[in-house]
């Protein structure tokens, strides 16, 4: 490490750091697991007494939606948690997720093939358990930086995977590479997220056309997760049933996927719920390398009996009843639910001065021409620090975030930081202590 911080006086006192580091006995913080990152800070925080700004946590900052929550009980009061769930999601949400679907990405889907999962995760791990085998020694090609927990499903499932870093390949060149790795026919899935988790890229139309046209060429299946949907705020997508929508794939291609988390669009993680939907195009193709493994050769039923079934059996009652509600709210236009993750876009422009003002800069700055949106994530860099060092550096100044090292970025310099969990208040002790740090930098 590049300073002695036992010589200098820092917020965090530093044998506290050096303790928790220790004890911790994390090999590498460049590659250290979100979680165990959390668990490094807690002990820090617990042994000096003070306060991380956490921001290595991508977890909404706000309350989960009262509508979802009554829902969930009256649900609960009229006996469902007696009941197994129907497979493939209880009527009524099938239905909302289809008009969620129309109302904000102006996309028709057959509610028939619109599915509630565990959580978006669980839908990404039927979708790689599934979609993956289409045809022998299927791999899903992740367009990167991305979310670490996909990659890891790929692996525990035995499966393969590659990645590219989109920096260097937006707008018509993102063509090239995707014909490039497209064409090894070795891909089965192409996923990405939009917005991007880590770097809040957001791809435009032509961008998707592109995806969607090289994908149908070779036959692989798009898997567009859509956890952040609407939440690019430079334009105003809250509005059901009027433009501007959502970008996406759906628009362009054939045989997709669409994962819509509620987690952070409706606040509602801790529920562990999401929509999963199969175009209709892909939904009634036919694939027999899925019939030996999953039982059906029919793609919907392969998804339903072969990934859904055998992975919980389910989603919990009791929340697709809440899930229903919730979007049938923000369907009929009562929620105006991405006004109140809007919160997020004005603390993250405050949040990017404070850093950008004293000597940091922002690695993935632009969409092609345009400044990069203000939202829930953003990604940060100090000249001439790795991010290892940029990391554990932060450390000693009571900031915390994660490396873009975890999440395929090829900028190795840069750090992703959340802002849910900082709130306007800590405004003023984040810009004290990044003032502390470049104080450091600059001896
Ligand atoms: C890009 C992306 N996809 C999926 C998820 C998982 O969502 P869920 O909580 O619905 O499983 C996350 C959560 O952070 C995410 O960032």
């Amino acid at each position: 490490m590049k300073f002695d911080f036992q010589a200098s006086s820092t917020p965090i006192p530093s044998e506290n750091v050096i303790a928790a580091l220790q004890d911790a006995n994390i090999p590498d913080l460049e590659t250290a697991s979100i979680r165990r990152l959390s668990g490094l800070i807690n002990k820090i925080e617990s042994l000096s007494g003070e306060k991380f700004i956490r921001m290595e946590m991508g977890v909404p900052g706000i309350s989960a939606p009262k509508v979802g929550i009554q829902a969930e009980i009256e649900a609960l009061k009229s006996g469902v948690a007696s009941h197994y769930p129907p497979l493939t999601g209880i009527p009524s949400l099938k239905t909302e997720i289809a008009r969620f679907v129309k109302s904000f990405l102006n996309v028709d889907v057959n509610s028939e093939y619109c599915y509630p999962t565990v959580g978006s995760a669980q839908g990404a791990m039927a979708t790689f358990m599934v979609a993956n085998r289409i045809r022998p020694e299927g791999a899903t090609l992740f367009i990167d930086p991305g979310f670490p927990n996909q990659k890891a499903q790929v692996t525990a499932l035995g499966q393969s995977w590659d990645s590219f870093d989109v920096y260097n390949y937006r707008g018509e060149v993102l063509r090239n590479i995707l014909e490039e790795k497209l064409s090894t026919g070795q891909y089965t899935t192409l996923l990405y997220s939009n917005p991007n988790n880590p770097a809040w890229i957001c791809f435009n139309d032509n961008e998707l056309k592109i995806i969607a046209e090289v994908a149908e060429n070779y036959d692989v299946i798009i898997v567009e997760d859509l956890a952040y949907l609407g939440m690019d705020y430079r334009s105003d997508y809250s509005v059901p049933n009027q433009a501007p929508f959502q970008p996406t794939v759906a628009k362009y291609a054939k045989d997709y996927i669409l994962l819509i988390s509620s987690s952070k669009v409706f606040s509602y993680a801790g529920q562990r719920i999401g929509s999963l939907i199969i175009s209709e195009h892909l939904a009634q193709r036919e694939f027999v390398t899925l019939q030996p493994t999953l039982g059906y050769s029919r793609f919907e039923h392969a998804m339903v009996f072969g990934g859904f079934h055998p992975l919980s059996s389910g989603v919990t009652h009791s929340v697709q009843y809440g899930l229903a509600a919730m979007m049938k709210a923000v369907n009929d236009g009562e929620n105006p639910f991405l006004k109140d993750t809007q919160v997020y876009q004005k603390r993250a422009a405050e949040m990017k001065r404070l850093f950008t003002e004293h000597g940091f800069y922002i690695v993935y700055d632009k969409d092609i021409d345009k400044p990069i949106g203000d939202g829930f994530y953003f990604t940060f860099a100090y000249p001439g620090l790795s991010s290892g060092e940029l990391l554990e550096t932060l450390l000693y100044f009571g900031i915390s975030a994660i490396s873009l090292m975890n999440t395929g970025s090829e900028r190795n310099e840069g750090l992703r930081a959340c802002v849910s969990q900082v709130h306007e208040s800590q405004f003023p002790l984040l810009e004290e202590r990044i003032k502390a740090f470049s104080a450091l930098m600059g001896e």
